[in-house]
C-alpha cells in the first residue's frame, strides 16, 4: 500500500518485492496503474527508466511505451504506432487516500 498523495500525476514509484518489483504510476489524467517494473524489451527498470507521457509509461532506454492496460507500442518519427510486447499489469485500487495493489502471491 502507498499513500495516494505520494503519487501525483506524472509520477512513477517502485514497490519492491521478492517476486519482482512493481512500478506504480499515475497518468496525466490521474489514473493509477501498477505494472511489472521490468521493461519487456531489454529489462530496464521502469522505476528509474520510466517516464509518464500522457496516458502512457515510456521506457526511456529505447522508447517503448505502455498504456494502462499494459499494451506495448513504439511511435515512429512520423507518428506511426508499432505494436510491441505487452507488460504485465496488476489490479490496483485507490480508496480513502490509499493505493492498494492486488498480487497473486
Ligand atoms: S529496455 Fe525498455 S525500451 Fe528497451
Amino acid at each position: 500500500m502507498m499513500d495516494s498523495d505520494l503519487l501525483l500525476s506524472g509520477q512513477v514509484a517502485t514497490v519492491e518485492r521478492a517476486a519482482g518489483d512493481i512500478v506504480l504510476w499515475r497518468t496525466t489524467a490521474g489514473k493509477v496503474v501498477a505494472c511489472d517494473a521490468r521493461c519487456p524489451h531489454q529489462w530496464s527498470h521502469l522505476g528509474t527508466a520510466g517516464a509518464v507521457d500522457g496516458e502512457d509509461l515510456v521506457c526511456l532506454s529505447h522508447f517503448w511505451r505502455f498504456n494502462s492496460e499494459g499494451a506495448g507500442s513504439k511511435l515512429s518519427a512520423s507518428g506511426r504506432r508499432d505494436e510491441k510486447s505487452p507488460i504485465e499489469t496488476f489490479s490496483v485500487r485507490e480508496q480513502a487516500g490509499r493505493i492498494e495493489i492486488k498480487v497473486a502471491d
